[in-house]
């Protein structure tokens, strides 16, 4: 799967569904998407997170301690957005005293005061099903990440099976959509024909961890030799402009003037502090920046893997304050290791720039 495809904001409106659980862990890549899409459809356990943090009394139960923030970040980015998030309005719901019972609630009245009767919520309900589907249809791009159920087993997949079918049909109106993890995937394979349009990717975790800006750690071990697939074509819009590329890119700010003021130059950041990643790709997002891009990633080990299969040419380096603390021995060679100088020396272009500062300290021995 071009993990790419996701972040991809050419075709719109796109809309995100979102299910599953953990919402402190997939923060990051919640904000993210939020920030690139024009709705979200929160479902699965998330969907009592974004519920509590829009006022909406939910059980404590169902609550995940400490995301509190992270929601009301989310609601912030979409409110700032003008994006709605939808979430469901009914719930199949199972009775704990007798197994056999199914039936389907209101969501608020369910969420506050039902559960201490006995009812659990295993899925998403019809209205919630019939809201998303004529949703859907003025859609043009369409991702969907988790499964809908709440109790996260197989068991009841009515909600995926339905929703399935609702992308199914989407797919013939030349919406674009790209399903992620099992439910997804298992809930629309057989139906696809030749006029569908699908992207497909079981392995949930990654896509996750790709939404988060991160390389993955499996991938960043096999270090060096490790070709990596970055999708060019879908990172900068033009590859045969010349790269820029800044180690240690931070807060990312320098690289954000560079691409306003060089049109003409395609830049990237790498920087290994994965929260700084987000908020970088969040910015390039939502000012619609199409010669900008960040990595989450050891630069000195993956410098060379990742550069190498750019199309153009590398034309400038940079590596400004590697170390904040640089002055103790320790760190002093932290990130300007000689991998990294040879893999610089080895892929810039000739009469190309490398430059490195420090406030502490100035070097001029790569020039
Ligand atoms: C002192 S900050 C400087 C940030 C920015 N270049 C500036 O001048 O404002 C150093 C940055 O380098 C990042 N960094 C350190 N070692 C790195 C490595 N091996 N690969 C990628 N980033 C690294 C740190 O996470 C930090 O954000």
């Amino acid at each position: 799967m071009q993990l790419l495809k996701i972040n991809d904001t050419t075709r719109r409106p796109y809309i995100a569904i979102i299910g599953g659980s953990n919402f402190l862990r997939k923060a990051p890549a919640l904000h993210l998407l939020a920030s690139q899409c024009d709705g979200l459809f929160l479902v699965g356990k998330l969907s009592f997170q974004i519920m509590n943090g829009l006022g909406i009394p939910v059980s404590s139960c169902l609550i995940e301690k400490n995301a509190t923030k992270e929601v009301l970040q989310l609601i912030e980015i979409a409110h700032n957005r003008n994006i709605p998030i939808y979430y469901p309005t009914d719930l199949w719901c199972l009775n704990s005293n007798n197994n056999e019972q199914l039936e389907i609630f209101d969501s608020a009245e369910l969420l506050s005061g039902l559960i201490s009767l006995g009812w659990t919520p295993v899925d998403i309900g019809p209205s919630t099903l019939e809201r998303i589907s004529s949703l859907l249809s003025s859609y043009k791009k369409i991702l969907w990440i988790g499964p809908t159920s709440f109790d996260l087993t197989e068991e009841f997949s009515v909600g995926a099976t339905q929703l399935g079918q609702i992308l199914n049909k989407a797919s013939h109106n030349s919406c674009d959509i790209i399903l992620v993890g099992g439910a997804a995937c298992k809930a629309v394979k057989g139906m696809s024909d030749s006029s569908s349009q699908y992207t497909a990717s079981e392995n949930e975790s990654i896509v996750w961890e790709f939404l988060k800006g991160r390389i993955l750690p499996g991938i960043a071990a096999l270090d060096k030799s490790y070709p990596y697939q970055i999708p060019w074509d879908d990172v900068f819009s033009d590859t045969t402009q010349p790269l820029f590329v800044d180690i240690g890119s931070g807060n990312g700010l320098f690289l954000f003037q560079m691409a306003r003021n060089w049109e003409g130059l395609n830049f990237l950041g790498l920087e290994m502090n994965e929260k700084l990643v987000v908020r970088c790709l969040q910015d390039v997002a939502s000012a619609g920046k199409r010669n900008l891009y960040f990595l989450s990633t050891n630069a000195t080990s993956t410098f060379r893997s990742i550069v190498s299969s750019y199309p153009g040419q590398l034309t400038l380096v940079s590596i400004q304050c590697p170390n904040p603390d640089f002055n103790k021995e320790q760190n002093r060679w932290r990130m300007v290791r000689r991998m990294l100088v040879e893999a610089v020396a080895d892929l810039l272009q000739v009469n190309g720039k490398r430059s490195i500062y420090s406030r502490t300290w100035s070097l001029s021995c790569l020039e």
